[in-house]
């Protein structure tokens, strides 16, 4: 097979071998910091500060949930690191590029991410908008060169990739919601939509993206989907959480951000134990997702239960 991209460390991950699920982080990550580093322009690329500002921001840590996602999911269908991982990382590009956007002085102001100054802080604000907007207009490059040789499948990914980050039950209109309802009483309803929208609909079209890949029938793929809507829930609900029982050190962000900015968060609507209990039920409920799938789910039960239990 001819080898498009890196493949050290080795795709091992397939398979219902029992890795605790902080190993298959790791170990993934490293994956998916290798086809980054491939698939971003190099910094000597002119202009060369845009190209190290998108880095900076790209490669200053994070979770990788969401390619890790799209990966645990293919590897569900036996799909080849070669026609995953470019498609796997344009998650992690729009993330990012979200994340530099999120920070900015106009929206939630914050100058610590991943642990590091956050982009704007570093570059300076018009360099940060830029490099967002970078980060975005690369995520399509990518996807529209994927090696991935059926061209419905390229097609159904730049459909998911694009309406994900878009304004309609999606990112940048979770966004808008999110900024115009600070300071206001929301109710349970809208909240749930501010939260599927803003985060849940990128983590629901990782999930899907893995299973477009690796061909999912239609039974699959609804099953999948609700499962990655019920997963991307919890994990804005416990990035609520954590903002107000974590702190500073352990985030890498700024803790204590939403009290001070009076945003509308689970914990400000529910209080701590209701959030967490709301958490887990949609957990149980993504579980049960899983459970009508005749694949081996281990791996995927265990994202969701890290979701909510994890620290940072
Ligand atoms: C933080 O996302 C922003 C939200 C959508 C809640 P992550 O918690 O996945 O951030 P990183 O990628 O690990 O830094
Ligand atoms: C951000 O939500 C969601 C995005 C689309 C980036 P938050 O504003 O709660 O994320 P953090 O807490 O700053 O990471
Ligand atoms: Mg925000
Ligand atoms: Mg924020
Ligand atoms: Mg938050």
């Amino acid at each position: 097979m001819t080898t498009i991209g890196p493949s050290d460390p080795p795709f091992s991950n397939s398979g219902s071998d029992k890795v605790n699920i902080g190993q298959y982080f790791n170990q993934s990550g490293e994956i998916v910091d290798c086809w980054l580093d491939h698939l971003m322009p190099p910094v000597d690329v002119d202009p060369p500060i845009i190209h190290e500002a998108m880095r900076y921001s790209l490669f200053a840590g994070g979770k990788r949930l969401r390619p890790i996602l799209a990966m645990a999911t293919g590897e569900l269908f036996g799909v080849s690191e070669e026609d995953l991982l470019p498609a796997a990382c344009t998650l992690e590009m729009i993330h990012t590029y979200s994340l530099i956007h999120d920070d900015l002085p106009a929206m939630d102001d914050d100058d610590l991410r991943r642990g590091m100054p956050t982009c704007h802080v570093r570059y300076g604000e018009a360099i940060a908008i830029l490099a967002g907007d970078a980060l975005l207009t690369q995520a399509f490059i990518t996807l529209s060169t994927t090696p991935i040789k059926d061209p419905l499948i390229r097609i159904a990914l730049l459909r998911e990739l694009s309406t994900a980050s878009g304004t309609i039950n999606a990112l940048i209109g979770g966004q808008v919601l999110d900024l115009t309802s600070e300071g206001k009483r929301v109710s349970g309803a809208e909240l749930e939509m501010i939260h599927r929208a803003k985060t849940g609909a990128l983590i629901r079209c990782a999930v899907r993206m893995g299973a477009l890949i690796g061909g999912a029938s239609s039974r699959e793929l609804t099953a999948l989907t609700t499962y990655g809507e019920k997963i991307g829930l919890a994990f804005q609900i416990a990035d609520d959480l954590l903002d107000e029982t974590a702190t500073t050190a352990q985030l890498g962000k700024t803790a204590g951000k939403d009290a001070a900015t009076k945003k509308a968060t689970y914990t400000s609507l529910y209080g701590l134990d209701g959030a967490q209990q709301l958490a887990r039920r949609v957990v149980e409920e993504a579980h049960a997702s899983l459970h009508q799938l005749d694949l081996d789910i281990t791996r995927l039960e265990a994202i969701a239960r890290f979701i909510i239990d994890r620290q940072s």
